[in-house]
């Protein structure tokens, strides 16, 4: 499974890069406003980082709007993603995209026949909202497993994109599920990379290999 960061803070990307875990970088306004600045220079900062995808979200309602605002984004670098959202206007304008070569990524996806619309209008990425769904009680990781479950199925070929990732346990689960990719806030990674007994034996070997030393030192050769 691919992992994205869900972020638009430059200095976690580059820690996420790094690392060597970093497949790819999903925004979308609430993110940007975290930032601010100017959009256009943040994502080709982004794109420079990481050569896998960079989802840069339309804000217009219209398609002439999303089309104007997406052909803009996709000449910034040739990874940026069109992020649609899923709407009737929305999967005309991920249509047209896909007749244009521009790849597109239909986010606000909360059901598995959403997720089905976006594929068969040509959306390369379809982003089910695990964590919102949660909150209000439903099972967002269905949604996962049956998208990934019908592409299979029939052949198609759009990825299942894990998004609104809340803790690491939707990581392992979104990853058994099949999920193509799963996009994460920083934190989440973090967390993933941390264990308590792991932490605890760094500091024991340390203790152990200093002691050691200061033993050996004490002693005549
Ligand atoms: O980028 C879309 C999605 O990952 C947002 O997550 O936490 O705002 O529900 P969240």
């Amino acid at each position: 499974m691919k992992i994205f960061l869900d972020t638009a803070e430059i200095e976690e990307i580059r820690t996420a890069a790094r690392w060597g875990v970093l497949d790819g970088v999903t925004t979308n306004p609430t993110l940007y406003a975290k930032v601010g600045g100017s959009y256009d220079a943040l994502l080709a900062e982004i794109c420079k980082i990481t050569s896998g995808p960079v989802s840069a979200e339309v804000i217009a309602e219209d398609v002439e709007g999303m089309l104007t605002e997406g052909r803009h984004f996709a000449k910034l670098a040739p990874n940026i993603v069109v992020k649609v959202p899923m709407s009737e206007t929305g999967l005309e304008a991920i249509s047209r995209f896909a007749d244009e070569g521009i790849k597109t990524n239909c986010t606000l996806v909360f059901s598995t026949n959403q997720g089905l619309l976006a594929a068969k209008a040509g959306a390369s990425l379809i982003s089910p909202f695990v964590g919102r769904l949660d909150d209000i009680n439903q099972d967002g990781m269905t949604v996962i497993r049956e998208l990934v479950e019908i592409f299979a199925l029939y052949d198609i070929k759009a990825e299942v994109l894990a998004a609104s990732i809340r803790h690491p346990l939707h990581v392992t689960q979104a990853a058994l599920a099949g999920a193509n990719i799963a996009t994460l806030p920083f934190k989440v990674l973090q967390q993933m990379v941390h264990h308590p007994l792991t932490d605890k034996g760094i500091v024991q070997f340390r203790k152990d290999w200093d002691e050691a030393r200061k033993a050996a030192a004490g002693k005549p050769a």
